[in-house]
């Protein structure tokens, strides 16, 4: 198929739901996109922060091809060599949470962190945060914040409030004693690439123990290396009660997973399920993900390559730039207009970027992407931003 093909087949058949881009691509090999020409595109999406170990990763293919000639599904009532492999390097990833569910998607993972916080804790409250983003399904929309998602698909779940991010004061004052259960980017992504302090997610612990209320993680973006530790929960020495986690867990094969610590009750036969919950070829392609994380170091390349890539934007000297920020290889670059433009300039230059709002341009590379990829990066950009661009 040619590209005009392709473009013309999606586009009557599309759902509609999602705003098409004209770029056909058909390849990826490490942080490299290439089209249905041929022409390559530097990935500076990570398909929205899946493609934490690069595209095309030789062992995840391997790991694939072995699993799906071998056994790709049973129900998690069937105990399986991969997927007991899989729990039992999950579960070591963060001390004390030793128990894990496994499902298909970050927005299902959500779903069911929130129904064993209600049957472990017997309330119906859950405390989110402004500008958060953790999902479309019912219950996860009821906790995103912006209304571009939520409006026309009230009325959505009971018992959800927000409060300000990063406002320990605001946090105090929502959370009593009907609190289920508090639910907390530790760097918002959706919302605008902001990254909480250490004294706010501290003190979200505190509060919940005082309160009873469980504190659940939203790792889902920032988990796996993204933001230089295995989950930036670790920058700041706080474990959470349920820990929920997808996008780069297995490769880049759909799977989500609820880490869940010794807090957590009730959670007995039927309460929860998924048919393809912990299927064997979603197990076999997170277990070689996992270890390819491990023995690449990709927190430590995406806490190094972060690094210079931050400091390297924070020097470009331009009247458009309002802020760099982020932590590792999780960046955003805050413009004083709107940067869809500038998107649509970049992607012309061979380089794919995402938003993060309409003022936020968001960088979430492969962690594999290298240090000539970068440096080239940082010149489209220097040359980018330094113009004005409008609609
Ligand atoms: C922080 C966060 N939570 C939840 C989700 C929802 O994940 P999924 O699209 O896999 O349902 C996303 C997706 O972008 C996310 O970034």
């Amino acid at each position: 198929m040619n590209k005009q093909e392709i473009i013309d087949i999606e586009t009557k058949h599309t759902s509609g739901v999602y705003a098409k881009q004209t770029l056909t691509i058909v390849r990826g090999q490490g942080a490299s996109l290439f089209d249905v020409d041929g022409v390559e595109y530097l990935d500076c999406s990570s398909g929205h922060g899946v493609a934490n170990l690069g595209h095309a990763h030789q062992k995840i293919a391997e790991a694939i091809y072995k699993q799906a000639n071998t056994l790709i599904t049973l129900f998690e009532t069937f105990p399986n060599d991969k997927r007991a492999e899989l729990m039992k390097k999950i579960t070591s990833l963060v001390a004390g949470l030793d128990k894990v569910f496994l499902c298909n998607s970050g927005t299902e993972s959500v779903e069911a962190a929130f129904k064993f916080a209600r049957i472990s804790t017997g309330r119906k409250n859950i405390v989110a945060a402004m500008r958060a983003f953790h999902g479309r399904t019912y219950g996860s929309l009821s906790a995103t914040y912006n209304k571009k998602y939520r409006e026309g698909f009230e009325p959505l779940v009971p018992g959800f409030s927000h409060v300000a991010y990063n406002n320990v004061e605001a946090l105090d004052k929502a959370v009593n004693e009907e609190t289920a259960a508090v639910i907390l980017e530790v760097m918002q992504g959706e919302g605008g690439v902001y990254p909480a302090t250490a004294e706010y997610i501290q003190a979200a612990r505190r509060i919940c123990d005082e309160r009873g209320a469980l504190l659940i993680v939203d790792e889902i973006q920032t988990g796996f290396g993204r933001t230089g530790r295995m989950f930036a929960i670790q920058h700041f020495g706080v474990t959470p009660d349920l820990l929920v986690c997808a996008k780069s867990l297995a490769g880049g094969v759909p799977m989500g997973a609820v880490l869940i610590g010794h807090s957590v009750k009730n959670l007995t036969p039927g309460v929860h399920g998924s048919t393809f919950g912990g299927n064997p070829l979603s197990c076999a392609a997170a277990v070689a993900a996992l270890g390819v994380m491990e023995e690449e170091d990709l927190p430590g390349q995406a806490a190094a390559k972060g690094k210079y890539l931050m400091d390297k934007l924070k020097k470009i000297e331009s009247p458009n730039i309002r802020e760099v920020r982020g932590m590792g290889l999780m960046i955003g670059i805050e413009m004083k207009q709107k940067v869809a433009p500038y998107i649509k300039i970049l992607q012309e230059k061979k380089i794919i970027a995402l938003n993060a709002g309409m003022t936020v341009i968001r960088l979430l590379p492969p962690l594999v992407i290298t240090y000539e990829q970068i440096d080239h990066l940082v010149d489209v950009f220097t040359e980018v931003l330094t113009q004005e661009a409008n609609d």
